[in-house]
């Protein structure tokens, strides 16, 4: 009989329908945050998963999944699979990676530009009927044009977004793990730079990091007094790259002016300080929601799977695994045997 493919999350019906000649397809009606014990239930389930960033599959809730070949994460950022797990138990694992950078480039300067210009608290303030009271001076934001954009994480997100930088005549520093090729720099007009640097001359900073555990609290209280008090910062990388309740301090004091975040420690809680601020623009984590890209996604995903288990145009090699390696090591061929 054909393998089963459980999805985790409703997505577009028509994408996940490529799965059906090769297996028997049962995707969740409707979102649910699963308990540790129904994921695992739900992957002992099944040979193949398709999971989102709400689903933390690690050694407990892999412990019975004795079928499970293939978890294809609905996500380039995959901090919430354990890889050392799905490595050891001979499990692959694949990402998103590369659909969805145009579309979270895109959000990152809607949130600079969103944050520095206000918007989150000047709508609500006109939806609570105050309009009328606007002064000519009320509402002053800053400008973005000019000035001095920093990118914390140039990977193929980050330059998406230096490429945009452009448009703005904005100068842009980056900081990365390794520098990129002198051509890349170029075609992006960006400027390799220690962190430090970075930090203290930047007027806007993106994030656009990983999640690890090097990367936890990159942006801390020493970090955020390293910044001009007059920049702005946006995450749309993770929640826990920056110390919430270090950020909500320096943007109630005075010492940040406003900060623009898709994503939280300990998400979809929100820190308190964070929600009581003004000067701070808030979104659910949907930097890469939109129709053709969540699509794409859902896309991806499938061909993984598909590609896994010898379907499709990828055959044999899915094209976006995250632990070639670790497969090898143990033995795993695909499609399997
Ligand atoms: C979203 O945060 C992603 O990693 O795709
Ligand atoms: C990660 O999200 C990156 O593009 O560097």
């Amino acid at each position: 009989s054909k393998p089963s493919v459980w999805v985790s999350r409703p997505t577009f019906p028509d994408v996940v329908a490529r799965l059906e000649p090769h297996f028997h397809v049962s995707a969740e009606p409707e979102e649910t945050k699963f308990t540790s014990a129904e994921l695992a239930a739900k992957l002992a389930g099944c040979d193949a998963a398709i999971v989102g960033l709400k689903e933390r599959v690690g050694a407990t809730e892999l412990a019975a999944a004795k079928r499970l070949r293939i978890v294809a994460n609905l996500a380039v950022g995959y901090d919430n699979l354990d890889l050392a797990a799905l490595g050891a138990a001979g499990i692959a694992a694949s990402n998103t990676a590369d659909v969805l950078n145009e579309s979270v480039a895109d959000y990152a300067w809607a949130l600079l530009l969103g944050a520095s210009r206000r918007m989150g608290a000047a709508e609500r303030w006109l939806r609570a009927g105050k309009w009328h009271a606007t002064e000519f001076k009320g509402w002053l934001g800053t400008d973005v044009r000019g000035r001095t954009l920093g990118i914390l994480g140039m990977g193929r997100i980050g330059q998406a977004i230096a490429r945009r930088a452009q448009g703005f005549g904005m100068p842009v520093l980056y900081h990365n793990r390794s520098r990129l090729p002198e051509a890349t720099e170029r075609e992006c007009r960006a400027s390799y730079v220690g962190k430090a640097t970075l930090l203290r001359e930047s007027d806007c900073i993106m994030l656009v990091l990983p999640l690890t555990p090097e990367t936890r609290h990159a942006i801390g209280a020493a970090e955020l007094a390293q910044m001009k008090s007059t920049a702005v910062l946006v995450n749309v990388a993770r929640g826990g790259i920056v110390d919430d309740a270090a950020l909500a301090a320096a943007l109630r004091e005075g010492r940040l002016a406003a900060a623009g975040l898709d994503v939280f420690e300990g998400e979809p809680r929100v820190h308190p300080d964070l929600l009581a601020l003004d000067n701070v623009l808030l979104s659910p984590h949907i930097a890469s929601a939109t129709t053709d890209t969540r699509r794409a996604m859902t896309s991806v995903a499938v061909d993984n799977v598909l590609a896994f288990f010898g379907h499709g145009p990828h055959a044999g090699h899915p094209p976006n695994l995250l632990n070639p390696e670790a497969l090898a090591a143990a033995g795993v061929t695909f499609p399997p045997l």
